[in-house]
């Protein structure tokens, strides 16, 4: 009898740290070596546990790993028609960085596995470049707009221990997600689409 090789890919939901939690607050380290294996396990199970929760994007940290990983993607709901701003399918960035392109910044709806039941409107550049290396240890390097950029630029936060509500500029516009259903806020009418979670 021929034996069927698998191969067992051990994958677990982890538990995604909250606001509070030190590890949100501290700077996050460089990877050494993207294709190291834990760094593959790594990115296995963040891109479950974002899978779970049902989030746009995702960073080390929040699964209380101090290491500069983030994952996102840009679903067809929130994709523009622009020319960075379509659709994105999975992203892993290891070690990324990001340049504004541009000072232009909008405030759109955000929202944080990290801060549960809670959206904030947020100020962020609406276009961007960045780069990063892949778990293959290829670089990557984007432009980004709008949805795309904003992704980004809050999982890119989370690396340097910076959480949506610090960036905002007017607190009134923080609130818990279901108060939505009663209309958005005066400041954001041109923004109402529901909150994207990350
Ligand atoms: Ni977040």
């Amino acid at each position: 009898m021929r034996a069927v090789g698998f191969i067992v890919r051990r994958m677990a939901i982890l538990k995604i740290a909250r606001m509070g939690h030190p590890v949100l607050r501290r700077r996050a380290d460089p990877v050494a070596d993207p294709t190291a294996p834990r760094i593959q396990a790594l990115v296995r199970n963040m891109i479950e546990t974002m899978q779970d929760a049902d989030g746009a994007g995702l960073a080390a940290p929040q699964v209380h790993v101090p290491l500069r990983v983030v994952i996102f993607h840009v679903p067809e709901s929130r994709a523009g028609t622009g020319e960075n701003d379509g659709p994105m399918p999975l992203t892993v960035l290891i070690n990324p960085e990001i340049e504004p392109l541009g000072a232009e910044t909008a405030l759109g709806w955000e929202g944080c596995l990290s801060v549960p039941g809670l959206v904030g409107a947020v100020p962020r550049f609406t276009r961007i470049r960045y780069s990063g290396l892949t778990p293959s240890g290829t670089r990557i390097e984007r432009e980004a707009a709008d949805f795309h950029a904003r992704v980004v630029q809050h999982e890119c936060d989370h690396l340097d221990g910076m959480l949506y509500p610090q960036r905002m500029t007017d607190l009134s516009l923080l609130m818990f997600q279901e108060e939505l259903r009663h209309g958005p806020p005066d400041a954001m009418r041109a923004a109402a689409e529901a909150a994207e979670i990350a």
